[in-house]
C-alpha cells in the first residue's frame, strides 16, 4: 500500500481524447518519465492540482523557455487543461492525470524541478477526510525529492486553519526553510510566476477571503553539501 493510502485516483478510466492532447494518464501504474516531458531542454516546473489551468496557461505562455508539468488528479479537469494548452498552441506544458503524491514518489527523478506550485489545495476540513489532503505527514520528503537543491515550493490558499497546518508540517521538516525575503519580493501574485492567476484565487479575492502565501526553499539533504560549495 502506498503511503498516500488510497489509490482511487489511479482507477479512473482513460479519456477518449487523451491521444490527441498533451495529456498523460496514469492508470494503476507509474508513467515513463522520459515519455511525458515537453520537448526541449528548459528547466522544469510543476503545478500540483491545476484545476481549470489558469496558472499553467499563464505560466506556459509568459515563460516559453520553461517546461511545465501540471499534475491534476481529476481526469476531466486534466483533459480540460490539456485541451486549453492545445488550443493555444502551447508546447512547453503537459498535463499528467494522476495523484500527485504517487507521481512524486514513483515517477519523478530526484531534483527534477526548479519550482513546484501548489495553489488552493483542497482543505478537506472534516477530520475523517484529512487523509485526502495533499499536505499531510510524509509530504515534505516527497516534495524535497522532486526539487533541485535551492528550488522553490510556492503555496497559496485562503483556508486559514489548513495553512496553519501546512506551516507546521513544513516548519518541522529539516529539508526546507521558509523564505520571507522571496515572499516579500513576490507579494500577493506575480501572474504566471507565483501564486496565480487561478480560478480559486479569483473567486476567493471576490469573496474577500484571506490570501495566505508561503515560499519554501529546498535545502541540501546533507547539510555538509553546503560547505563544499
Ligand atoms: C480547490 S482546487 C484548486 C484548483 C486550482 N489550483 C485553483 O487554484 O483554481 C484543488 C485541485 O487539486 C486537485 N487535487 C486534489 N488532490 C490532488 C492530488 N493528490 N494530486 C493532484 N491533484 C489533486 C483537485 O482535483 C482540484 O482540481
Amino acid at each position: 500500500m502506498h503511503p498516500s493510502g488510497r489509490l482511487a485516483f489511479r482507477r479512473q478510466v482513460r479519456s477518449p481524447r487523451a491521444d490527441a492532447l498533451p495529456l498523460y494518464e496514469a492508470h494503476g501504474r507509474a508513467l515513463s518519465w522520459e515519455g511525458i516531458l515537453p520537448p526541449g531542454d528548459g528547466p522544469l516546473e510543476c503545478e500540483i492540482g491545476c484545476g481549470k489551468g489558469g496558472f499553467l496557461l499563464a505560466a506556459a505562455s509568459s515563460r516559453p523557455g520553461i517546461r511545465f508539468l501540471g499534475v491534476e488528479a481529476g481526469p476531466s479537469y486534466a483533459a480540460y487543461c490539456a485541451d486549453r494548452l492545445a488550443r493555444r498552441g502551447l508546447r512547453n506544458a503537459v498535463l499528467v492525470a494522476d495523484d500527485a503524491r504517487l507521481f512524486l514518489a514513483d515517477t519523478v527523478p530526484p531534483g527534477a524541478f526548479v519550482r513546484i506550485h501548489v495553489y488552493y489545495p483542497d482543505p478537506w476540513p472534516k477530520r475523517r477526510h484529512r487523509k485526502r489532503r495533499f499536505f499531510q505527514p510524509g509530504i515534505a520528503p516527497l516534495l524535497h525529492h522532486a526539487l533541485a537543491t535551492g528550488g522553490e515550493l510556492l503555496i497559496a490558499t485562503d483556508a486559514t486553519a489548513y495553512f496553519g497546518e501546512i506551516l507546521a508540517l513544513m516548519g518541522a521538516s529539516p529539508l526546507f526553510r521558509r523564505d520571507p525575503e522571496r515572499e516579500a519580493e513576490l507579494g500577493l501574485e506575480v501572474p504566471g510566476l507565483a501564486f496565480g492567476p487561478t480560478n480559486f484565487s479569483a473567486k476567493s479575492r471576490a469573496a474577500g477571503e484571506p490570501a495566505w502565501r508561503a515560499v519554501y526553499r529546498a535545502l541540501p539533504a546533507n547539510p555538509e553539501e553546503d560547505d563544499r560549495r
